[in-house]
């Protein structure tokens, strides 16, 4: 399976690493406006690959997307310390106008994977130029925070993230619900497994873990400029998913008919993913104060892309 990168910075890169490490791969192709940059980023992840996989990894221009089942949509310009990622939507839609044709026209059956932010905004985009069905256009969304929130309430716990089912759900940003009321490790309730193991989920506990989660990507971004580790191994993640067709649960951004109240937007909320991209949304049973909270940022997603012009 081929699978495209169009974007070689740091996001763009890091998913291509951890596409050669996971071996998802036969082909991973990167492009990006700046060539001797793609080139030198496959290279690098090329002198990897032996010691791992055996993942041809290359920089092409946009002809060499021909063949890709998925591309990644990593372009543009990323955060700064303290801005939001709200803030970058009008410089990367204008990228996205640019680079979402030149990716259809030599790879119409591609699945569509967006890691630039604000990606909930560019998604809704994405799918908007591309007239392509939702389920095609997949945003990396909530995954990494769905990550950080299962990677600290399991060192809480002491046990495996792998082992927490939790999921952050709605904006990729600071709207994002944290969903507490339904989350479980292995089959018993925060509350029951906090009391087995004698590590109650206080009130401090849950504020401690929500700004964590909440804000991770702002102190990553204040000690090293960017974050790209986590997100390059979510978009791999999601890459699996569709290369071995295994419908795993993921919460992804896709554009969605209607959040309560509110129509025609995209955020993330589990979904089912297989080699045809979205084939199930799965709305979780939430309290009604999460999902207020979810209407709230669907609200303001929709408010953020009905302020860009198509
Ligand atoms: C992240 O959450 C910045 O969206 C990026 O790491």
């Amino acid at each position: 399976m081929k699978v495209g990168i169009v974007g070689a910075g740091m996001v763009g890169s890091s998913a291509g690493y951890a596409l050669a490490v996971m071996g998802l791969a036969s082909t991973v192709v990167l492009v990006d406006h700046n060539h001797d940059l793609a080139v030198a980023q496959a290279e690098d992840i090329a002198h990897a690959v032996p010691f791992m996989s055996s993942t041809i990894v290359e920089a092409a221009d946009y002809d060499g997307l021909v063949g890709a089942k998925v591309v990644i949509l990593a372009a543009g310009v990323s955060q700064k310390p303290g801005e939001t990622r709200l803030a970058l939507l009008e410089r990367n839609a204008a990228v996205f106008k640019d680079v979402v044709g030149k990716v259809l026209s030599v790879a119409p059956e591609a699945i569509l994977l967006i890691a630039s932010n604000p990606v909930d905004i560019m998604t809704q985009i994405t799918q908007r130029i591309s007239g392509l069905p939702a389920g095609r256009v997949i945003g990396s969304g909530t995954i990494l925070d769905t990550a950080r929130f299962r990677s600290l309430l399991g060192r809480h716990l002491g046990i495996s993230p792998q082992s927490v089912h939790a999921y952050v759900l709605g904006e990729h940003g600071d709207s994002e619900v944290l969903a507490w009321s339904n989350a479980k490790v292995g089959s018993l309730s925060l509350a029951e497994i906090a009391a087995q193991v004698g590590s109650p989920i206080t009130r401090d506990v849950r504020a401690r873990i929500d700004d964590g989660v909440r804000n991770a990507a702002y102190k990553i971004i204040k000690g090293k400029g960017a974050t790209y580790y986590g997100i390059g191994a979510g978009l791999a993640r999601i890459v699996k998913a569709i290369a071995r067709d295994q419908h795993d649960v993921l919460t992804v951004s896709c554009v969605m008919p209607e959040v309560g109240g509110v129509r025609d937007v995209a955020l993330s909320i589990p979904r089912v993913i297989g080699v045809d991209g979205i084939s199930a949304d799965l709305m979780p049973d939430l309290s009604s104060e999460e999902f207020e909270e979810l209407e709230k940022s669907a609200q303001l997603l929709k408010d953020s892309v009905e302020s860009i012009a198509l």
